[in-house]
């Protein structure tokens, strides 16, 4: 990956100086000067329209933002992801996520291997056993089916499958249950077994590493209980599967390896769900429909790596991204998903958008200088109307928002629907235009106030408008179409990183904690009083310990 300073390039200066320009203009007069704004700032791929143009932005802008990507070497920089270099530098791996849904016959090298022929014998291993899961052929250790999956994971082994299962509801297989542990906290596992027959229920224990604490610790809980019912640890092969990288740590914990569905160190943790950790997937929405998703994220790719940037959806979002996070210091993004189905995709991004681009040293190891990840976060609307949008609309901070809803619902109910988009589109105009004072004082006049009335309430009741949001507008929430929305963010995610120097693929921030965690539980374990921390620790600890009597 070349290694650019952003804030060096000839690009970003100019950018600096067009912010002087653009601070202070209001969106509502970009979009009477223009009539065709929304033809010129708006992009489509298959049934996804993207409408860019609720930005403070205008052409001038993003020609600037274009040639910070080109300067920066962005376009080389996405053929080496395809590619297979090894651009996790500081892991030293290839970043390969795109090679799992890779459609056709080309050969992807990774240090000279093509990986495909690995990739299509795992996805054909996961063909046929989700396939004998839904069918019933496969039989539990009393001769019954499968009728529940427990996917015990944690972050990318979990949020993905969690997600993408939630928002592929409507397409689950009637029979199939599906459920997820992934937290160490004990009442997790357990709320989950309670509901559970261990005759009929498979276990995934789904860990890139096999070593991860929590994961293994509710692994072995759920092996406990399972053989309290079974008996016999020979039933074991019938009801636990292994998503892993690490055959040796799958074959110690006991599981068998005609069982163990493996992906590789080129898959990152938070880009896996295309791999067999989608095994959960496979088996509640079956194997065509999880075939779907990947299509719908090569398409997305397909997009990302040959259309000019800019009629590049991932791009324009990333940079437009970039303006507001490095110019107008945005802290934070929300992605707004009106699509009941979606729920879990804010949490998802968090994940895939903060733990890769929550970096601050760059590529040659120094502290950056500037803005690198935003902080992520979101619920549907239009609960979060209810909640958070007050904020948004008035509130002291610039909160740039992802909009998404589907034309189609899969639950066609009355006027439903129709009152949820009323609600998606209503809430973009309303934070582009905003309500000026003049137009509070004609409604409070309408309204009969008194002009002592309407001197003290008018002040609350202007919105300034002129706060930014992207539309994302597709036709249903089918497979293929959450694979591509998917794919549209991992490849903004991507664009950001390479633009910020920073590296996107690694996770250190989560490994001091996980340290200090290790070295605490054995003192949890001693009745003696600590004293090897600060006092703020030592303190917490020895309360806890006189709590426990
Ligand atoms: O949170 C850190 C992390 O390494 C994530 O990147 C990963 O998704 C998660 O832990 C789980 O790791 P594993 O799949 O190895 O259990």
């Amino acid at each position: 990956m070349k290694k650019t300073n952003p804030v060096k390039t000839r690009a970003w200066l100019f950018l600096e100086k067009h912010y002087e320009d653009i601070k202070n203009r209001h969106m509502r007069d970009f979009f009477k000067e223009d009539p065709r704004r929304f033809d010129s700032f708006s992009l489509a791929l298959d049934d996804i329209l993207v409408d860019f143009s609720k930005n403070r932005i205008t052409t001038k802008t993003l020609e600037l933002l274009l040639n910070l990507a080109h300067e920066a070497g962005l376009r080389d920089m996405i053929n080496s992801m395809f590619s297979g270099e090894h651009i996790n530098e500081t892991e030293n791996r290839a970043v390969l996520h795109t090679a799992l849904r890779r459609q056709g016959d080309e050969p992807v090298l990774v240090d000279g291997k093509d990986v495909m022929p690995d990739v299509r014998a795992v996805l054909e291993q996961m063909r046929v056993f989700s396939g004998r899961i839904i069918t019933g052929e496969w039989k539990g250790f009393t001769g019954k089916a499968v009728t529940d999956v427990v996917n015990i994971g944690i972050g990318g082994s979990d949020l993905g499958p969690v997600m993408v299962t939630e928002c592929l509801k409507p397409y689950a297989k009637p029979h199939m249950n599906v459920h997820f542990v992934s937290n160490v906290d004990g009442t997790h596992i357990a709320e989950t077994l309670k509901r559970l027959n261990p005759e009929t229920t498979l276990f995934m224990i789904a860990s890139k590493t096999f070593t991860t604490q929590e994961t293994m610790t509710n692994a072995y809980t759920a092996r406990a209980w399972f053989l309290e019912k079974a008996g016999d640890k020979k039933h074991v092969a019938r009801h636990f599967a292994a998503l892993s990288t690490n055959k040796e740590a799958v074959e110690e914990f006991g599981i068998d390896s005609q069982n163990m569905f493996e992906f590789w160190d080129w898959v990152g943790g938070r880009y896996s769900l295309w791999s067999a950790i989608g095994l959960s997937i496979a088996c509640y929405v079956g194997f065509e429909n999880f075939h779907e998703l990947l299509k719908g994220a090569y398409a997305m790719d397909v997009h990302f790596q040959k259309e000019p940037f800019e009629r590049n959806i991932p791009v324009i979002l990333a940079l437009i991204g970039i303006w507001y996070n490095n110019f107008f210091n945005a802290q934070t993004e929300a992605i707004l998903p009106y699509d009941q189905y979606m729920h879990r995709f804010p949490a998802y991004f968090q994940q895939g958008n903060m733990e890769s681009n929550g970096k601050s040293v760059d590529r040659d190891g120094n502290p950056v200088t500037w803005q690198t990840g935003p902080i992520i976060w979101g619920e549907p609307g239009t609960n979060g109307q209810h909640a958070f949008y007050q904020l948004i609309h008035q509130g002291t901070k610039m909160i740039p928002a992802d909009f998404l809803a589907p034309a189609q619902s899969h639950n066609p109910i009355g006027d439903h629907h129709k009152i949820l988009l009323s609600n998606f589109f209503a809430q973009t105009e309303a934070l582009m235009n905003g309500k000026t004072a003049a137009e509070v004082q004609k409604e409070l006049e309408a309204a009969e106030k008194s002009p002592d009335e309407i001197a003290k309430i008018l002040p609350h009741k202007v919105f300034e408008g002129n706060r930014p949001t992207n539309s994302i507008l597709f036709k249903k929430l089918t497979p293929r179409t959450l694979g591509s929305l998917i794919a549209m963010y991992e490849h903004k995610i991507f664009v950001q990183g390479a633009l910020w120097n920073i590296y996107s693929f690694d996770q250190w921030g989560v490994e001091l904690g996980k340290q200090l965690a290790k070295k605490i539980l054995p003192e949890l374990e001693d009745e003696r009083p600590v004293n090897s921390h600060d006092a703020s620790t030592n303190g917490l600890i020895n309360a806890y310990k006189h709590m426990m009597g």
